[in-house]
């Protein structure tokens, strides 16, 4: 027979609900969490007070089941008496889904410490790594859902450049570019469904906002999230949103989770682009996320065969936003990001691909891509556009010569490329109309890449192929909107407009 700690005799002495009340564990708020409240607390004995010790430590047991003494033996399933089904907040999925999840199969998922202490590897998998079921506080008070830690601060224990976790993402954090992991606290809520939970005034990217610690596996570490499902309308339309929660355990589609935040189910930051309007399979041109895109041409099959990444895609290829947003040391030679399998993490976690060039997008991406004009007289080189070329062939690129091609249906991206420096004046600013004396980027005539609809310039937004204009092109002779139209045949087309200088009223190809 093994006798209870003293600490907890003194409690169980006298088994009263004014005692339960009162009663101290751990960092002494037992009593203001969740298990020990006097009316939702624990409740597994009718003769003992809800949210009482008395409830997980019997007085006394034989034979010795576990220390210190409880009514079961010290794992999981002591737990799983209590929470088989689903949490009352909607974010634990039960045990089902977390016999599966990575967190509970693998021999790795054991706390490290040293605060608090480390636990025996003979504790991979069981809640308490997370989890402390008298609760526990810190600076700020008591820590919301019985747990260690506050907010990432958990996770990074583990996912960290010392492990146990293969997978460093403290280290994504500390990039150029990351989502607000570490730097908004407070925000986030258990729970959180309502649109304006995420939107202005609130916005914030906890690791539980797109991650569900007890779902997660490795090949669907998105499973077990709250996120949005769209019904698209026509063109250019928003869609009309649906919230799945949390306990859909169902395969997530990644844009589902990005539009909880970045679409206008809830507000964005003002000039961020409505993801889900722009990205809608219906508009005339869009890079593939939500489905197959509309760019069907042998030229465009052509582009996609020459990228540094591989296996090359082709015009049935669908993207994920992570193929684009991700951990610029992931390998160039890759194309789809869920595709690998090496050693470094995927995911939008953060990005150092700028390198602190201010001329460079940093919007969180995989590689290097130059989003202000080019200076006069600096030649063209591929390290401007890595992105774009991981999936798209150099060679239109790579010439000045301006015969047709097979990867390409405009012969003159070359030679906008490496041909027009020198011509026209002003500074390097995108957004200012007439700029520009150096050779031409992607962003001046593609200026949103993720899709037409998402032009700036009124005009453009029902284009085809992706062309939509930069603000510092304008309209032929100086003045209104520049435009383009595509020719009766796949690679002609023309242009009125005017930038670098040059009138083009209109120019053919
Ligand atoms: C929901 C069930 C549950 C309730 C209610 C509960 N405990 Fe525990 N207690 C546990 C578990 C599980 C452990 C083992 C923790 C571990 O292995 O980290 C434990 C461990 C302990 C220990 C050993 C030292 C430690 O902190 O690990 C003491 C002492 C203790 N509990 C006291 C109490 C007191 C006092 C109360 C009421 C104020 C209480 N417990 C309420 C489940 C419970
Ligand atoms: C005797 C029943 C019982 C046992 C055993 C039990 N719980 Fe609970 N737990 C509850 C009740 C009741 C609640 C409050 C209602 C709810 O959230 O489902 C709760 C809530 C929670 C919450 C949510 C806390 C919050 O602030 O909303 C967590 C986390 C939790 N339990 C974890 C655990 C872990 C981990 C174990 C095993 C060490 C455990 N529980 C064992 C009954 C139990
Ligand atoms: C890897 C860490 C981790 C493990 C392991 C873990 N949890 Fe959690 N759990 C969390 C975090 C973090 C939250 C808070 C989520 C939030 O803030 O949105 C949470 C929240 C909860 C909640 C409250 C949300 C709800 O749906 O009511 C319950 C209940 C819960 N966990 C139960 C469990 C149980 C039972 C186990 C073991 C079977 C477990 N957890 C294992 C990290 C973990
Ligand atoms: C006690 C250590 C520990 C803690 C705490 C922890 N993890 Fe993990 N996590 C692991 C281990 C171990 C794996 C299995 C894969 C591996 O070894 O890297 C894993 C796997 C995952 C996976 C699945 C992807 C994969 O590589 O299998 C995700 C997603 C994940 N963790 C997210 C989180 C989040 C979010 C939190 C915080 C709420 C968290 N983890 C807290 C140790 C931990
Ligand atoms: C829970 C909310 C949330 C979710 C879910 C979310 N994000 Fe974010 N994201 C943010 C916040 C907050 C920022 C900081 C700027 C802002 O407020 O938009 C941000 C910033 C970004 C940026 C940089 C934007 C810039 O202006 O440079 C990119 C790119 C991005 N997120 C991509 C994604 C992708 C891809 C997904 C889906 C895998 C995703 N986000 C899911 C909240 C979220
Ligand atoms: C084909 C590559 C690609 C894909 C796929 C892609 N993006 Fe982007 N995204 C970019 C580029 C390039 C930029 C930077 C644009 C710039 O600076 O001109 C960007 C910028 C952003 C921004 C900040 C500026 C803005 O336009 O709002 C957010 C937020 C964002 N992306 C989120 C997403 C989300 C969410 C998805 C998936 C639903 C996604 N992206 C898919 C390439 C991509
Ligand atoms: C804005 C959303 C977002 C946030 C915030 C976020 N992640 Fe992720 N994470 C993702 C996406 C998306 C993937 C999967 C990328 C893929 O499969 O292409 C991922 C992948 C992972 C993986 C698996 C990596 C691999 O290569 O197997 C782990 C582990 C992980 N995240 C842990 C975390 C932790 C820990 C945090 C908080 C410190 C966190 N994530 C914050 C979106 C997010
Ligand atoms: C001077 C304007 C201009 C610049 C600069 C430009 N493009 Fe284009 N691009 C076009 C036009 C116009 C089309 C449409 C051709 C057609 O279908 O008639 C096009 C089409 C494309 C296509 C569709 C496949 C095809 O037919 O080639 C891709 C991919 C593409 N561009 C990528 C890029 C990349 C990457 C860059 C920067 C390295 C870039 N473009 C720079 C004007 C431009
Ligand atoms: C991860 C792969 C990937 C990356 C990176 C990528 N693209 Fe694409 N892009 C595609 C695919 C796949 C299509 C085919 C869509 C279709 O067939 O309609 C495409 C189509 C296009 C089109 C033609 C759209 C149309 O409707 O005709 C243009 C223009 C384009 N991309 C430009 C760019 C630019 C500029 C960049 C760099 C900022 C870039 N892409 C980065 C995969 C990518």
């Amino acid at each position: 027979m093994q006798r209870l700690p003293p600490v907890l005799k003194t409690c169980a002495l006298g088994a009263v609900l004014a005692l339960a009340t009162t009663a101290r564990a751990g960092d002494l708020v037992f009593h203001l969490t969740a298990h020990g409240n006097v009316t939702a607390g624990v409740n597994r004995l009718s003769g003992v007070p809800r949210g009482h010790c008395l409830q997980c430590h019997p007085e006394r047991q034989t034979p010795v089941l576990s220390s210190p003494v409880l009514f079961t033996v010290n794992n999981n399933t002591l737990c799983f008496t209590c929470h088989a089904a689903t949490g009352a907040g909607q974010f634990y999925a039960g045990q089902t889904a977390y016999a599966s999840s990575s967190h509970a199969t693998s021999a790795n998922m054991y706390w490290p410490g040293p605060t608090p202490v480390a636990r025996p590897a003979t504790d991979a998998g069981k809640c308490l790594n997370c989890h402390t079921p008298h609760g526990a506080r810190d600076a700020q008070g008591l820590i919301s859902n019985l747990e260690r830690f506050r907010e990432e601060a958990a996770c990074l224990g583990c996912h960290d450049a010392t492990g146990p976790a293969s997978t460093n993402i403290s280290a994504e954090l500390a990039k150029r570019a990351a989502h607000p992991v570490a730097t908004v606290t407070g925000v986030h809520l258990v729970g959180e469904s309502a649109a304006t939970a995420f939107g202005t005034g609130k916005r914030h990217a906890e690791c539980v906002d797109c991650h569900n610690p007890h779902a997660g596996t490795a090949a669907g570490p998105l499973t077990g999230t709250s996120r949005v499902r769209v019904t698209n309308g026509v063109a250019g339309a928003a869609p009309s949103f649906t919230l799945v929660p949390a306990t859909d355990t169902t395969a997530v589609k990644e844009y589902e989770l990005c539009f909880k935040c970045h679409s206008s189910w809830t507000t964005a930051p003002a000039g961020q682009t409505d993801l889900a309007r722009v990205l809608n399979p219906a508009n005339e041109s869009m890079h593939p996320v939500e489905g197959v895109g509309k760019n069907t041409s042998a030229q465009m099959a052509g582009s996609l065969d020459g990228g540094t990444g591989l296996p090359h895609l082709s015009p049935t290829t669908v993207l994920t936003c992570a193929d684009c947003h991700s951990n610029d040391d992931l390998p160039r030679t890759v194309s789809l990001v869920a595709g690998y399998t090496g050693a470094v993490p995927r995911g939008p976690h953060g990005s150092s691909a700028s390198g602190g060039n201010a001329a460079f997008s940093n919007a969180m991406l995989r590689a290097p891509y130059r989003k202000d004009l080019k200076p006069k007289a600096e030649a063209y080189t591929v390290n401007d556009f890595t992105l774009c070329l991981v999936c798209h062939a150099s060679g239109p690129f790579g010439t000045t010569g301006t015969t047709a091609r097979t990867d390409t249906a405009f012969r003159f991206h070359g030679f906008h490329l490496r041909s027009i420096s020198g011509k026209g004046s002003g500074g390097q600013d995108i957004s200012v109309a007439g700029a520009g004396q150096g050779n031409a980027i992607c962003r001046e005539c593609h200026y949103n890449t993720h899709g037409t609809r998402g032009a700036p310039w009124s005009g453009n937004a029902t284009y085809t192929r992706g062309v939509n204009f930069s603000p510092n092109i304008v309209g032929a002779g100086g003045t209104g909107q520049p435009t383009w139209a595509p020719g009766g045949t796949v690679g002609t087309g023309s242009c009125r407009l005017s930038c670098h200088g040059m009138n083009h009223a209109p120019e053919t190809y």
